[in-house]
This record gives structure tokens, C-alpha cells and sequence, in this order.
């Protein structure tokens, strides 16, 4: 049977490759799904993809995810340092998620230091750019005993 996992994008990442492109990147959030999808596919594993800008939607994907998934890789952009309602999620769903961000949270504004749910990730990657994603696919393809 073939696994599958969750790419799950939050607010404002619809708008990668124009929002600020100094701090995200020039890529779009289509060609990173893209590249995440060939990448897993490398190792015979399907990607879901889902973006929303709404808190809720995030958890309802979450939810959802509990009945296909095998893991997430979450970029639940500014919803990372604020919504206990995503973290409480991931607890409720007991999936492994990576928390992945483009930039590097922790050379940025103090109110970016503090991610909610990164105490309930089975890790952080942060600050490579689109090439994070592929990090994390990995990370959590290894977690996953899904690597070579
Ligand atoms: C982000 C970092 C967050 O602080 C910010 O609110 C984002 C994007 C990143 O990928 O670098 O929306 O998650």
C-alpha cells in the first residue's frame, strides 16, 4: 500500500513568490508542491497538498488527515506562533508533523522566537528557503522508516 502524507500551508503562503520575495523566495507555493511531490514520489510516497488562510480550515485538514495520512509537514505561517487551536490539533490527531518555515524564524522579529507547536512536532526546519520542504520531506519520510 502506498503511504501518503499532508503538505499543509497557512495563511499568506498562497501569495509565495510575490509576498515579500527578500524573505520567502521567488518560488510559488504551486512549484513547491510540485518539487515536494516529485521528490516524494522518489520514494513511492503520494502528497496531499492543502493551503488555507483560515485558522479553522487548518484544523479541519488536520482532522481529515487522521483518516489517510501517515504525516504532515506544516508551515502554519503566523498561526505557528499564535493558535493553540493548530497545536491542540496536532495533539488530537496524533499524526507526526514537521514544522517547516522558509525563513529563519529565529533571526527575525522576538514575536517569531515562539512556536506553539513546535513542542508538539516531531521537529523544526526553518530558514532554507523552498528548499525546507524538501528537509522535512525528508525528516519525515526517515521518521517514517520510509527512507532507503
Ligand atoms: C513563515 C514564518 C512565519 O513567522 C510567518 O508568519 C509566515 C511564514 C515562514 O515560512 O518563514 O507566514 O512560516
Amino acid at each position: 500500500m502506498m503511504i501518503e502524507i499532508l503538505l499543509l500551508n497557512g495563511p499568506n503562503l498562497n501569495l509565495l513568490g510575490i509576498r515579500e520575495p527578500d524573505i520567502y523566495g521567488a518560488v510559488t507555493l504551486a512549484e513547491i508542491e510540485k518539487r515536494v511531490t516529485m521528490h516524494a514520489d522518489g520514494y513511492r510516497v503520494k502528497v496531499r497538498t492543502v493551503q488555507s488562510n483560515h485558522e479553522g480550515a487548518l484544523v479541519d485538514a488536520l482532522h481529515d488527515a487522521r483518516i489517510w495520512a501517515a504525516g504532515v509537514i506544516l508551515n502554519a505561517g503566523a498561526y505557528t506562533h499564535t493558535s493553540l487551536a493548530v497545536r491542540d490539533a496536532i495533539t488530537t490527531v496524533a499524526l507526526p508533523v514537521v514544522e517547516v518555515h522558509l525563513s529563519n524564524v529565529y533571526a527575525r522579529e522576538a514575536f517569531r522566537h515562539t512556536s506553539l507547536i513546535a513542542p508538539v512536532c516531531i521537529g523544526q526546519i526553518t530558514g532554507f528557503g523552498w528548499r525546507s520542504y524538501l528537509l522535512a520531506t525528508e525528516a519525515l519520510l526517515a521518521h517514517l522508516n520510509v527512507l532507503p
